[in-house]
């Protein structure tokens, strides 16, 4: 292929399944091991030799310039596209059409993870002809999904979210295409859901007799979209950990693969790795076990957190019970007091959830 591959990372969105954290904030920016999750797909391609990358931004555009800016620290030139509403994959793509100059280019979903990178099958795209080529991977729920069916390993069919799936290979957030895409996003129509979807994009390239490469993933892969998915990607990235402990340790103990990040304090506590602990954290009379991400400023007092995200600033603090599958968005308290009449108190955004015991 002649043009350099650009990249195309689509990080707008609505976001409504991770409400109410995406109220307020991007879900691409979710620290996954305190890491935002849009930063891996951007070193993925950075490691494919991709530095040329447009970044698809919404409503908080402000919020991811903030957390990227220009790209450099990341190793990639970053260009900022916006996209004045979330019409679909296919839309961001004709959103970009100027960036994109008639180049070839991979376009990554920013909330998605793929654990072996993209590095091998960029390369195998740059030295191929295909017009296009999707990554799949086998799942046990293919309704929820973009769903692939092949014929002879050659891509005969692609439904968006289908109730009654012919296969079980969703669509991998990850795409390659030749600039021949742009004509096929610019044919479709909106689907029943009123967005341009990338598949009807797809199989309109399909209908025409151009080539779409598939490429099933061994490794794992994950779409952070929603909470579940989110802590298991929480969960597969710690578990390749590697311990470094630069915070200080006070009375405690730690267990396991455990990161302690500088001017973290872990004060008469216990830590049972895989675990994160951020900068400037405070874990005191406390227990922090497997699984468990904490981020930046965060206090834990008096209270146990296992198989967790808590978002910066947040506190939790004198709790009976365990802190388990949750993830606390940014600047949120969760603590016991003695205010009589004992009492719950609540301050809580739009969709939260809250289990009590
Ligand atoms: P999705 O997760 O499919 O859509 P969404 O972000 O609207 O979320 P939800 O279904 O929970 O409402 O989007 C995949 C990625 O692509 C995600 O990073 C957001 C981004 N995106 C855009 O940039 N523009 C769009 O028009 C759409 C639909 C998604």
């Amino acid at each position: 292929m002649s043009a350099a591959l650009k990249g195309l990372v689509l990080s707008g969105g609505a976001g409504t399944r991770l409400r109410p954290i995406t109220h307020t904030s991007a879900k691409q920016l979710v620290p996954v091991a305190n890491k935002p999750v849009l930063f891996y797909g951007l070193e993925a391609l950075r490691a494919a030799g991709v530095t040329d990358v447009g970044i698809v931004v919404g409503d908080t555009q402000a919020e991811i310039e903030a957390a990227v800016g220009d790209g450099s620290a990341l190793g990639i030139s970053v260009t900022y596209i916006r996209q004045q509403a979330p019409l679909g994959l296919a839309h961001a793509v004709l959103t970009a059409e100027e960036f994109l100059d008639g180049a070839p280019f991979v376009m990554y979903l920013g909330d998605n993870l793929l654990r072996d990178g993209i590095t091998g099958l960029v390369d195998r795209f740059r030295g191929g002809t295909s017009d296009a080529m999707i990554l799949l991977q086998r799942v046990s729920d293919p309704e929820s999904y973009g769903v692939a069916e092949l014929e002879g390993g050659k891509v005969v069919r692609l439904v968006e979210k289908p109730p009654e799936p012919k296969s079980d290979l969703a669509l991998v957030g990850v795409y390659m295409f030749s600039p021949a895409i742009m004509d096929s996003a610019k044919a479709i129509r909106p689907s029943g859901r009123g967005e341009l979807e990338i598949t009807d994009a797809i199989q309109h390239m399909i209908d025409r007799g151009l080539t779409v490469e598939p490429h099933e993933v061994t490794g794992w892969w994950k779409d952070t979209g929603r909470l579940e998915d989110m802590l298991e990607a929480n969960r597969l990235i710690l578990d390749v950990l590697e311990t470094r402990v630069e915070g200080e340790l006070v009375d405690s103990s730690t267990e396991g693969r455990v990161v302690i990040e500088k001017g973290a304090r872990v004060v008469r506590s216990s830590i049972r790795g895989p675990a994160i602990i951020g900068a400037g954290a405070l874990v005191e009379d406390a227990y922090i076990g497997p699984y468990s991400s904490i981020s930046t400023g965060v206090v834990v007092r008096h209270a146990e957190v296992e198989h967790s995200i808590l978002l910066e600033d947040s506190r939790v603090e004198d709790l009976d019970a365990r802190v388990e599958s949750s993830l606390i968005g940014r600047g949120v308290t969760i603590a016991r007091t003695s205010e009589k009449p004992r009492a719950y108190r609540f301050m809580i955004g739009d969709s939260s959830s809250i289990g009590l015991v």
